[in-house]
């Protein structure tokens, strides 16, 4: 089943927007299997962000990450890669369409306050860097039924 990786960037937890950010994936339909606040270690965030290592902003983004605590989650369902990304919003708020997150609650690439998993491979290979075995959860959510036909 595809999951998606979903973190809170700090900005998100300093701005009180922890509950707005959650309850958009949950209206949406998708099923929450982890959650937890976490202090980010350097280590960890240079690990998730590892693709990004050569760029210019690296040093400062590993800061912003590690700046404070962030909510980490897991969000399962068909298609939740691509659509957690949409629900996001672009990387630059500023761009970002109003509706999305970014667009509705942000105004710069440096504290857009949420991050998505780019790919199913992604979304499995981030969770088991963000997550400790028992930490996800599988539920049956008795929604279902009047999520899919
Ligand atoms: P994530 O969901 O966080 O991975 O964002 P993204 O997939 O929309 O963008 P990308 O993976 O390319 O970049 C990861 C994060 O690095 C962005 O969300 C920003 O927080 C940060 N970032 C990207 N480009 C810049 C930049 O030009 N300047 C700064 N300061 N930060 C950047
Ligand atoms: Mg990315």
């Amino acid at each position: 089943v595809e999951e998606s990786y979903i973190m809170i960037k700090p900005d998100g937890v300093q701005r009180g927007l922890v509950g707005e950010i959650i309850s958009r994936f949950e209206k949406k339909g998708f099923k929450l299997t982890g959650l937890k606040l976490f202090q980010c270690p350097k280590e960890l965030a240079e690990e998730h962000y590892k693709d990004l290592s050569a760029k210019p902003f690296f040093p400062t983004l590993i800061d912003y990450i590690t700046s404070g605590p962030v909510v980490c989650m897991a969000w399962e369902g068909v298609g939740v890669v691509a659509s957690a990304r949409k629900l996001i919003g672009s990387t630059n708020p500023l761009q970002a369409e109003p509706g999305t997150i970014r667009g509705d609650l942000a105004v710069q690439t440096g504290r857009n306050v949420v991050h998505g998993s780019d790919s199913p491979e992604n979304g499995k290979r981030e969770i088991a860097l963000w997550f400790h075995e028992g930490e996800v959860i599988q539920w049956t959510s008795t929604l279902s039924p009047w999520l899919r036909e």
